[in-house]
């Protein structure tokens, strides 16, 4: 299938382009590079040893977004392109509805007027807000602590109203834990602008001596060790798990949580990545960060019911390939 990829110069998007090119899919990327690099392009078709379409447009933009559309005949498309910093989002709320909800509308438009029915969308197991863990899909979705969560869980919402008023347009909603780990090629992986906000590129950096030690937020919640449980999914799996729920789209809506089903501390997490790459991360205690709940991870049993996927790699091949391509990176 012709696949239009809008964020498939991200981090996750990138690992997709790769695996719906591996899955014999071709692949349009649209992308304002806003987050990303050119040459995370050239890599992709490096990796996969094949070509791909390429514009640098923002997917707010419906006029690029159209002509796009009229040029190639697109059988589906995976929404990655949004602004995903928690924390950014709060100081900038009006910037991240606008951008992640006009794309989201912005795509659906051109679908219902070019006829694609086809249409995964990236979300987060942020829209479960406060819930009681494991997160099922079946759950009443709780209000979020920030922006970025209420756009993703207002994107779900618009998508699955077009999907019960036009039953031929076929979503699956795809909710990601905590995504980490490379390319076991070394050559893609996730490399955030500035300092990480997230916990996994924040060890690599300093396991690197790029920063001289991880702050630990918080050990005083009620987990195994006091510090935050999350359910970490491999890179690779997570791109694995959108070409599973490409090939077995059917009508309506469906969604997946897409993670390991097993929580990880901050704490267990150092330890496997010390112990994987033989290195050593100084850390300290400091105090919690505001927002951060203490336990996040996935019931996963439905994405292996329904769409055969499951995730295979553990956290020490996610610690072993993060590490490898934070070793590779040049800035
Ligand atoms: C993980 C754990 C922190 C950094 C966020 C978004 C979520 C998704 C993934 C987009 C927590 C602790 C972290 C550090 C630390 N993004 N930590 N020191 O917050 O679970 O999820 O990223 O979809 O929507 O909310 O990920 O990696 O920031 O934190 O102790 O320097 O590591 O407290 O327990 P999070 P994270």
């Amino acid at each position: 299938m012709n696949i239009l990829v809008t964020g498939g110069a991200g981090f996750i998007g990138s690992h997709t382009c790769v695996a719906l090119l591996e899955a014999g899919h071709s692949v349009i990327i649209a992308d304002n590079l806003s987050n990303s690099k050119r040459e995370t392009v050239m890599k992709i078709m490096d990796i996969a040893d094949k070509e791909v379409n390429f514009y640098e447009i923002d997917v707010t933009d419906a006029e690029a977004i159209d002509i796009i559309f009229r040029n190639y005949k697109i059988d589906g498309v995976i929404h990655f392109a949004g602004l995903k910093a928690v924390g950014e989002s709060v100081d900038k709320p009006l910037e991240y509805y606008y951008n992640n909800i006009v794309s989201t509308m912005v795509l659906t438009k051109a679908c219902q007027k070019y006829g694609v029915n086809r249409f995964v969308f990236s979300s987060s197991a942020t829209v479960y807000g406060d819930n009681k863990v494991p997160f099922v899909e079946t759950m009443d979705l709780l209000p979020t602590t920030n922006p970025y969560g209420e756009t993703k869980a207002m994107s779900e919402r618009i998508l699955t109203d077009i999907a019960n008023a036009n039953p031929a347009f076929s979503v699956s909603i795809l909710r990601y834990f905590n995504p980490v780990g490379a390319h076991e090629s070394g050559q893609i992986g996730e490399a955030p602008n500035g300092i990480p906000n997230n916990l996994m590129p924040y060890v690599t950096q300093v396991a690197k001596g790029k920063l001289d030690k991880l702050r630990v937020f918080g050990n005083d919640y009620p987990t195994v060790d006091g510090t935050g449980v999350r359910d970490y999914i491999h890179v690779e799996d997570l791109a694995e798990g959108h070409v599973a729920a490409l090939e077995n789209l059917t009508e309506g809506v469906h969604v997946y949580n897409l993670g390991t089903g097993k929580g990880t501390s901050v704490l267990e997490l150092v330890k496997a990545f010390e112990e994987a790459n033989d290195i050593e991360v100084p850390y300290e205690i400091v105090d919690r960060r505001p927002g951060d709940i203490a336990s996040c991870y996935a019931d996963a049993s439905k994405a292996k019911r329904e769409l055969g996927w499951t995730a295979k790699r553990d956290i020490i091949a996610m610690c072993r390939d993060a590490w490898r391509f934070e070793k590779n990176f040049k800035e």
